[in-house]
């Protein structure tokens, strides 16, 4: 039986190229996301990957939706992850509303679907969770001190669960982007953006698609000795 993975923030960016490419390696796919009706429907429409609307950051809105995929596909044996915002401040002018909704859907969203999704995990005596934290979780970043705390606290996260996890045959693994070329990028004013991609020695920002080639490795059946790891893939800019 094909293995049941859910991607959150699936359907957009770096998560959508993590669906296909687990599409493609035979996995069932389930592509969550927040509110791009739009996004959804065409990524559903070129992919054939399920998708299904719901606020990772919220535990009752994950709840309902684990349940759900659980009884429509099976339980879910690949967790990705992936849903992330920023919300952008300097500390003076960084507010608890912003500070909130990033530590909320970032690292929230951890906990609320590893919490869900574990038993069964454990029951299936396989599990394999890939958790999308940042460079600037490693390094830090000007004006992100939201987003830099929550992306730190994943990885701190996933070297916690995989030594609760091993046992029971799951891994649990970070990876940490470089600036990859999606809408969150995109939203970088050029003249910052050229900056940036001076300071990467392979000279360009990464694709979705590099990203997704590392999660397929550390989801892959024969992966079962990887875990608290993170994997870092940022074009060489940032060396942990
Ligand atoms: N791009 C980069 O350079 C970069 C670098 C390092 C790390 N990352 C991390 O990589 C991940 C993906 O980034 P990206 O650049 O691909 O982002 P993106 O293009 O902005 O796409 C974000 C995806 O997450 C979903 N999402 C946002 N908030 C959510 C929530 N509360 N619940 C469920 N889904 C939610 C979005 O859904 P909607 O479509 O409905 O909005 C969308 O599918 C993030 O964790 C990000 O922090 C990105």
């Amino acid at each position: 039986m094909a293995r049941v993975a859910l991607v959150t923030g699936g359907t957009r960016g770096i998560g959508a190229a993590i669906s296909a490419e687990l599409k493609a390696g035979g996995r069932v796919v389930v592509a969550s996301y927040a509110g791009n009706d739009a996004a959804a429907a065409a990524f559903h429409a070129d992919t054939g990957i399920a998708v299904v609307r719901f606020d990772a950051g919220d535990f009752g809105q994950c709840s309902e939706a684990v349940e759900k995929i659980h009884a429509d596909h099976g339980p879910i044996e690949i967790l990705v992850n992936n849903a992330g915002i920023t919300r952008d401040a300097t500390l003076a002018r960084l507010s608890r509303e912003m500070w909130d909704a990033v530590i909320d859907t970032n690292l929230g969203s951890c906990f609320n679907l590893c919490k869900l999704t574990f038993d069964a995990m454990r029951a299936k005596k396989f599990g394999r969770v890939v958790n999308v934290g940042s460079i600037n979780g490693q390094a830090g970043q000007y004006g992100q001190v939201n987003y830099a705390a929550a992306k730190s606290g994943i990885h701190g996260f996933t070297k916690a669960l995989a030594q609760e996890g091993a046992r029971f045959g799951i891994t649990v693994n970070a990876i940490a982007p470089g600036y990859v070329d999606t809408d969150m990028v995109r939203a970088v004013p050029p003249d910052v953006l050229q900056k940036i991609i001076a300071r990467i020695p392979m000279g360009r920002l990464g694709q979705a698609h590099d990203i997704a080639r590392g999660v397929a490795f550390l989801t892959a059946d024969d992966a079962d000795f990887i875990t608290g790891a993170t994997l870092s893939i940022n074009g060489g800019q940032h060396m942990y």
